[in-house]
């Protein structure tokens, strides 16, 4: 996908600046021509000498060479470049860039690219926090540049929360994402809204324990991004979840239980054109969270559940006819029949049927192994594929149902 791309970095001074070294061998690998611009800051962390061998080009710091006799000429940087990352984008570059300042050849560059520009913050969690790098990083999203926002972890400071630069495979993702084709058959969809749930839920019993489940939300992220990738304006209420999604424009609402995920999805279906529930809920959750600790002392003997609320069913019976509503369902025995059930119960216009019994799909692997029904009881069963295969077919399946919807 990346081949004969022309792929600027510019590498400012943090710790995350190393992991550069990886992203270059991967954009290369792709068949792209990578060029690197670094802060003085950055050449202290990093040298120039292995970024330059890694992309087999020189790597640029200054606005003129050594002897000041060669420009180095910053617009044709930006004209020459199809993307610019700026990774890592210091707090530093990150203000400047939000200000219109450009005292080095990276910020000139910012400034003058014509190309679509990503940046990927790293610093430490209380600069991250900062009400003015929120503010700034929000002036540049609204300039129209893309965020790949800053991952959870530990940091270089031994501190641990929100700083660190985004792994090396997820700037790639980006990167491709972003160079990614558009299909003709993807214009349909083009405008309308989405709510899609993804991720397990998590049912408190006490401050540290909960009742949970293997979800990734793999499947549901995938599937946000593949209806963000046709132009659908999506909401993503997901449970907890490391999944990341490769959209910027996707608006994301994180909830931890059963009751919290209800009220997100109660709260966000009304505008919407499809809804999506990709989720795996709690059928049932503790009736009393405990307040403390429980402790071993031996006097707990069980604990009493109650069911939640079925998000699926009662979406089905408020939907209004334009919306189009998918639910999942994870079976073990007797699928199809109990997918056709769970169709009519809840009032749904797609299933989606996976089963346990399918060797190497499910719940927290990259493969998944699927089977729609639609309510006409039209049935499609698909091959063992990635999940963002899967989730092409899913998202081909709503395309057909909403224009034969439509069409009524
Ligand atoms: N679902 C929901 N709210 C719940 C439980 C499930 O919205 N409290 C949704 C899931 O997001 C999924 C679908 O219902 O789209 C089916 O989930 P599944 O667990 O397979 O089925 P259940 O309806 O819970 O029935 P059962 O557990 O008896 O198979």
């Amino acid at each position: 996908m990346l081949k004969k791309k022309n792929i600027l970095i510019g590498v400012c001074g943090s710790i995350a600046a190393y992991k550069i070294t990886f992203l270059v061998r991967l954009l290369v690998k792709e068949g792209a021509e990578v060029r690197l611009i670094m802060t003085s800051s950055a050449k202290e962390i990093v040298t120039p000498l292995s970024l330059s061998v890694l992309s087999k080009n020189p790597v640029l710091s200054e606005f003129t060479n050594h002897e000041g006799d060669e420009w180095h000429n910053h617009i044709e940087l930006g004209m020459w470049a199809d993307i610019f990352l700026i990774a890592p984008a210091s707090a530093n570059t990150l203000g400047k860039m939000a200000h219109g300042i450009c005292d080095n050849l990276l910020l000139a560059t910012y400034l003058s690219a014509k190309c679509k520009v990503i940046f990927a913050p790293a610093m430490d969690l209380d600069m991250y926090q900062h009400p003015s790098t929120i503010k700034n990083i929000e002036t540049l999203e609204g300039y129209g540049n893309i965020l790949i926002p800053a991952e959870v972890g530990e940091l270089a400071s031994g501190l641990e929360g929100a700083g660190r630069m985004a792994e090396p495979e997820t700037l790639l993702k980006v990167i491709n994402s972003y160079f990614a084709k558009p299909s003709k058959k993807k214009k349909t969809l083009k405008g309308k809204k989405a709510l899609v749930t993804a991720g397990p839920t998590h049912e408190a019993i006490d401050p540290v324990r909960f009742i949970g489940n293997h979800s990734s939300g793999k499947m549901g992220f995938a599937i946000a991004d593949e209806l963000a990738s046709r132009g659908v304006k999506v909401t993503l209420i997901s449970g907890p979840s490391d999944q990341k999604t490769n959209y910027s424009e996707i608006s994301r609402i994180d909830v931890v239980g059963a009751e919290e995920m209800y009220n997100a999805c109660l709260n966000n279906f009304i505008d919407k054109d499809l809804i999506v529930m990709s989720a795996a809920v709690a059928d049932y959750t503790p009736i009393k969270t405990q307040v403390q600790k429980i402790k071993k002392n031996g006097k707990m003997k069980s604990i009493s559940l109650k069911p939640t609320r079925d998000i699926l069913k009662e979406l089905g019976e408020k939907k209004s006819e334009k919306q189009l509503l998918v639910g999942f369902a994870l079976e073990t025995e007797n699928e199809l029949v109990n997918a056709k059930s769970k169709l009519k119960r809840k009032k749904l216009d797609l299933i989606v049927l996976n089963s346990l019994n399918d060797k190497d799909a499910g719940f927290a692997g990259d493969l998944n192994k699927v089977t729609i029904i639609d309510a006409n009881n039209k049935i499609v069963s698909f091959r063992l594929k990635p999940k963002r295969k899967v989730a092409i077919d899913i998202v081909d399946m709503i395309d057909s149902s909403q224009k034969s919807k439509s069409k009524k």
